[in-house]
């Protein structure tokens, strides 16, 4: 396996709405990141990725976009930026920006262009269809829930959105807009980014026709997976990019890649053919999806996360790299959802960060993350700010549902849990801004905050710091074999890394009971020794079985 740079990197995700606010307007910016640059060189990132910095109107909050080579207004200007990507470098640290190909704003000009009449030459930038049979084109709903086609009264027909209804998505099929998109990556990577998160990609392809999608249920609209997903052909349209773009650099990419399956990980991520270094895949993140889907929650299963795990681990090893991650920017708090935020946070959330850092792939931490931020408990739908929630409250009260339960569903489910401002210290509002802030704090920011953990020696945010180490001094940690062991017990998640003749072992509770841990037999006759703990006491191990506390996560070096 080769080593790059990007492999032993440890990333760290910033959505800019809620980092820091340095203007007192309440939302986050620019010179906010900057002043807090230091911060993270001291936690020990190498890569910075920042969310959509574009201008955009900001249905989407940033994921649509008007102008691809311009700033938002609220975040700053082009001028901050360069400063941003000098103070970035001079601190050894690289930056990696959003890539968003699938859509654009309806306020991008070339979608004002294409929808101003039938014979536009920009017309065939996005897609556009008659309805039928007095609707919509075909069934397809949004991912943010009701159709996903809206109707253009200007030139009578739809237009495909498969996003919200101010995400037109661009047509992928037409050269020009591959040749516009091209130039763009080009233009940001000659400016001296070190690479993107390119979002939504596997749906920039679309099943041939745009077929109605079966409806066995009668559904108003039905989830268009195999419609636009990972659809046969994508591949030319990655290799194109790869080809006539990321290939030129020494960058950095990670796909956003939902659907994209490990037998094609060769073509996705293929040390030699992959279209990118490295995908995020969804299986993990998914599995506390009830039976009515992402909007329904149930309890996650052990046995299936260790599955995935050892399933992506494994099956990548000498064929492509793993991104690893728990949280970003789409996803509910790790420590509300697979940690005690209210019995055991710290605890929790020191167990669940070692769990993902520990294994083979480049580790991207959430602002926030690394100080254990919980989700919030909104009480008023106008408290949230994400579009999508509005949408599914919509439609559900639409299909005649109970209001009580899908505010219980929101609460656990939304997006907006991850977009509260960062905690920063106890002053009102977290230090995050001098105003209001756009989108309210999470209350429990007076205990929880970076200014108090950076203070107390066993924190949160200081576990992240020694593991962040550990991981960079050792390359069994960074390169080694993956194994996943005592695949059937309920509570404990164990996994080794091994190599060149160095192997760590990584043990977890992933519950508040207190269970027997057995050293397995393959490591019997190996020396131990607990290089990290996140109890504070931590207690040598040395017997071959041990009761875990709660929570507890212990990493062993083994030697023989
Ligand atoms: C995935 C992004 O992470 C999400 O925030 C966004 O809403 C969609 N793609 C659409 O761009």
């Amino acid at each position: 396996m080769r080593k790059v740079w990007w492999k032993e990197a440890v990333a760290y995700q910033i959505y800019p709405r809620s980092f820091m606010d340095s203007n007192g307007d309440g939302v986050g910016d620019i010179p906010g990141i900057i002043s807090r640059l230091d911060y993270l060189q001291e936690l020990g990132i190498d890569v910075i990725w920042i969310c959509p910095i574009y201008k955009s109107p900001n249905d989407d909050n940033g994921y649509d976009i008007s102008d691809y080579q311009d700033i938002m207004d609220e975040f700053g200007t082009m001028e901050d930026f360069d400063r941003l990507l000098s103070g970035i470098h001079e601190r050894g640290m690289k930056v990696i920006m959003d890539l968003v190909l699938n859509h654009t704003s309806d306020e991008h000009p070339w979608f004002i262009e294409s929808r101003s009449s039938r014979d536009n030459p920009k017309r065939d930038y996005y897609i556009w269809r008659d309805g039928k049979d007095g609707g919509e084109p075909n069934n397809w709903e949004s991912m943010f829930n009701g159709s996903a086609w809206e109707y253009d009264e200007t030139t009578g027909q739809y237009f495909l959105h498969l996003y919200s209804r101010r995400q037109p998505d661009l047509n992928m099929e037409n050269p020009q807009v591959r040749q516009e998109l091209i130039n763009m990556i080009r233009w940001w990577l000659d400016k001296g980014i070190d690479g993107f998160r390119v979002d939504a990609i596997t749906h920039i392809k679309k099943l041939p026709g745009l077929p109605d999608m079966p409806n066995p249920h009668k559904l108003r609209y039905v989830d268009a997976m195999d419609g636009h997903r990972n659809v046969e052909g994508i591949h030319d349209f990655l290799q194109l990019f790869k080809r006539e773009a990321f290939a030129d650099y020494d960058i950095m990419t990670v796909g956003e890649a939902s659907g994209a399956p490990i037998s094609e990980a060769d073509r996705w991520i293929g040390e030699e053919n992959g279209a990118f270094n490295m995908i995020f895949q969804f299986e993990h993140v998914n599995l506390d999806f009830g039976p009515e889907g992402r909007w329904d929650f149930g309890p996650w299963e052990m046995a299936k996360l260790k599955g995935i795990m050892k399933k992506w681990q494994t099956g990548l090893e000498g064929i492509g790299w793993n991104a690893l991650y728990l949280e970003n920017h789409d996803q509910p708090r790790s420590v509300s959802r697979f940690g005690d935020p209210d019995n055991y946070p710290k605890e929790s959330a020191k167990m669940l960060a070692t769990f993902f850092m520990l294994m083979q792939g480049t580790p991207f931490i959430y602002q926030g993350q690394e100080i254990g931020m919980t989700n919030v408990v909104f009480k008023e739908l106008t408290d949230y700010r994400d579009v999508e929630i509005y949408n599914f409250y919509r439609e559900r009260l639409m299909d005649g549902k109970d209001v009580e339960e899908t505010m219980r569903r929101i609460a656990y489910r939304a997006r907006d849990n991850a977009r509260t401002p960062m905690q920063w210290d106890d002053s009102l509002f977290g230090g995050f801004t001098t105003g209001v802030p756009w989108i309210n704090i999470n209350p429990n920011y007076r205990e929880i905050n970076v200014k108090r953990q950076l203070q107390e020696a066993d924190s949160v945010l200081n576990y992240y710091k020694a593991l962040i180490r550990l991981r960079k001094e050792n390359e069994a940690l960074i390169y080694g074999r993956y194994d996943g062991w005592l695949d059937d017990h309920p509570e404990i998640f164990v996994y080794s890394r091994t190599f060149e003749g160095r192997a760590f072992l990584i043990v977890l509770n992933f519950y508040g009971n207190a269970p027997e841990f057995t050293v397995p037999p393959e490591f019997a006759g190996f020396k131990r020794d607990v290089v990290l703990s996140n109890y504070p006491d931590r207690p040598d191990r040395k017997q071959s079985s041990f009761t875990m506390r709660p929570y507890e996560a212990v990493v062993f070096r083994l030697e023989r």
